[in-house]
């Protein structure tokens, strides 16, 4: 059963990564889908996918554009910044709020009136599996998206009446730009095959088909939830 199509859906980040498979997979599906980001690209152009530009830190004035009805909204943005705890600096921590937490605040203030008029909308956000496994050199980016955790579970109590579900995923190592430092030799994408359980890291669709389930009415029971999509990393030992 199709459960996206004919949904008014908008990707924060769709111009990369996992916000682009996701945008792909909706359109598949028969969404109408709006991405907003820095950047328009050429792939979502001929896809006829409506691209607004915007800033998350800072200027989010085309989100003004957006259909009066919204059934769903992704927020894709984030940030890799490790390093060991003393290197990280103030500013480093608050650009990790920005991207990650204070943009997901500026976006959902600009839209949740748009949210509030669909009979059930769904919001994604996307956490990262040390948030809840402790990493180290994660310490900026882990005290973000454990932050970003507390909005979501907050906005799920307080918009259930409005049945508005905010759900998270939390993905390990994804073959995205965003981790492209980290695979940028054989030997270390083999290194980071091999730390996962399942041998293996992530893809952005497969991260995409749980963004699509959860955006559906397939998912119209799941709210206040945080997803590990790890390949067994937050779970397992293998001995
Ligand atoms: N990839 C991984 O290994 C991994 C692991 C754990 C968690 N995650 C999380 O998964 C999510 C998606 O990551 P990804 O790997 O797909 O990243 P990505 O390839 O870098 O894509 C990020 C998207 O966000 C947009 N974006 C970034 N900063 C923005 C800003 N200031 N204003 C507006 N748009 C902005 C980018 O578009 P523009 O550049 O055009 O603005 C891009 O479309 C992130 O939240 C990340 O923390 C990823």
């Amino acid at each position: 059963m199709n459960t996206v199509k004919g949904k008014n859906i908008l990707v924060i980040g769709g111009s990369s990564g996992i916000g682009l498979a996701i945008t792909k997979q909706l359109i598949d599906q028969g969404a109408y889908v709006i991405t907003a980001s820095r950047r328009t690209i050429e792939v979502l152009t001929e896809l006829r996918v409506t691209q607004l530009q915007i800033d998350v830190t800072g200027d989010i004035q085309a989100l003004s554009a957006l259909p009066d009805v919204l059934h769903g909204l992704v927020y894709c943005p984030g940030t890799i910044n490790l390093k060991p705890f003393t290197r990280l600096t103030e500013e480093d921590f608050m650009q990790d709020m920005q991207v990650n937490v204070f943009g997901a605040v500026r976006v959902l203030q600009a839209t949740i009136k748009h949210l509030k008029k669909s009979s059930g909308a769904s919001v994604v956000f996307f956490g990262t599996v040390a948030a809840r496994t402790g990493m180290n050199f994660h310490a900026s980016v882990a005290t973000a998206k454990s932050a970003l955790h507390g909005l979501a579970v907050s906005l799920a109590a307080e918009y259930a009446s409005s049945h508005i579900r905010f759900n998270s995923i939390a993905p390990s190592l994804t073959h995205t730009p965003l981790a492209g430092n980290l695979l940028s030799t054989p030997e270390k994408k083999e290194n980071a095959d091999k730390r996962h359980p399942l041998g293996r890291i992530g893809t952005p669709e497969e991260i995409a088909s749980l963004a699509v389930y959860l955006l559906s009415d397939q998912a119209s029971w799941i709210t206040g939830q945080w997803i590990g999509m790890d390949g067994g990393m937050s779970t397992l030992k293998t001995i």
